[in-house]
């Protein structure tokens, strides 16, 4: 007995062809940005154990790592500094050092694969003795004299030849401090993506881990966001407007798409997301032991992020995607 259906949405389920005609998302690995670690020495690359399959790499090395990136089609890297203990202080000096080691990477990246897009973080938690992103007194991290800090940071990121510099500190009025200065001086060229919607979040673990920044006290409360609130994004969103950004991020991913939707509705500037650290860890452990197809759930988390709304996704699964999508097709 056949029930007197006029639609039935499985018509159009029922073959390859037709499911590919109807798909509504697509991932491309023209979306991705693939954040990378480097660390002082030669020759050297370190697993970062939270994060299998991802390396801490010298410079030499990085640049190998970016050119089969940017062989695969990957558009972007986004580059984070192991910095050395002894290089650390209360004001994370060393962010604007123009011999630092990611205005060199910059520098060698720029000089050979050049058509690589290179992002860096501006944020003083690796460089900062207390792993802050700001500048710490009496247990407060300040803001004004940070964004100080910050605009150099980005100026001498700029003056190695960054493309895009990528605030992550969630001090209030950076964006607007970073865009005058990099005006002043000339680097008009430079875009801010802001981390404008970053949450105190958990799931940042494996990356401090990876970088040794993890705070030596308290947490990053007063100034990264309440996984609570989500009207809070949107006033966070506006204000980077405002003050100039180019592009907006919501981080983590995963835990987060009603933001990146809410975002992606809000504005009309392109929207990135980052699939954090843990977000890759959980699923790295849960496919070792043999609980989950990792692939496929890499696949489909990324896909999530782009139905919710990303038009671009930081990812350390991006040379992993890379590949995967290069066999399909
Ligand atoms: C630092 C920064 C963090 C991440 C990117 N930039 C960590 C933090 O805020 O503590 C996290 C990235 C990840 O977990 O993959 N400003």
């Amino acid at each position: 007995m056949s029930q007197d259906l006029i639609y039935r949405p499985r018509r159009l389920r029922r073959t390859e062809a037709l499911r590919q005609l109807v798909q509504e998302t697509h991932l491309r690995v023209q979306d991705l940005i693939y954040p990378l670690f480097v660390m002082e020495g030669e020759n050297q690359r370190q697993e970062v154990e939270s994060m299998p399959g991802c390396y801490r790499y010298t410079l030499d090395l990085l640049l190998k790592e970016v050119e089969e990136a940017a062989n695969l089609g990957i558009p972007a890297v986004a580059l984070f500094p192991v910095v050395p203990e002894e290089k650390k202080d209360p004001t994370g000096r060393e962010s604007f050092n123009p011999e630092g080691l990611i205005q060199r990477a910059v520098r060698r990246i720029k000089q050979e694969i050049p058509e690589i897009l290179v992002v860096t973080d501006v944020a003083l938690d690796p460089y900062n003795s207390d792993g802050h992103d700001g500048i710490v007194r009496d247990g407060v991290i300040l803001n004004d004299e940070t964004v100080e800090v910050l605009v150099k940071q980005a100026l001498s990121q700029a003056e190695a030849g960054t493309d895009v510099v990528a605030p992550s500190d969630m001090m209030d009025g950076r964006v607007g401090a970073i865009r005058e200065a990099l005006d002043e001086q000339g680097y008009t060229e430079v875009a801010i993506l802001a981390y404008s919607a970053k949450y105190a979040s958990a799931f940042y673990g494996p990356f401090r881990d990876a970088l040794g920044s993890a705070p030596k006290w308290g947490d990053k409360k007063t100034y990264q966001m309440d996984p609570a609130n989500a009207r809070e994004a949107l006033r966070e969103v506006e204000l980077d407007e405002a003050e100039g950004a180019d592009m907006v991020m919501v981080k983590p991913a995963l835990a987060y798409l009603d933001i990146i939707y809410r975002v992606k509705e809000a504005t009309d500037l392109p929207v990135a997301a980052y699939n954090v650290s843990g977000e890759y860890a959980m699923i790295k452990a849960a496919e070792q032991k043999g609980w989950i197809d990792g692939k496929k759930v890499m696949m489909e988390s990324l896909l999530a992020m782009k139905r919710a709304g990303a038009d671009m996704i930081l990812t350390y699964f991006a040379k992993e995607v890379a590949l995967l999508l290069k066999q399909s097709y």
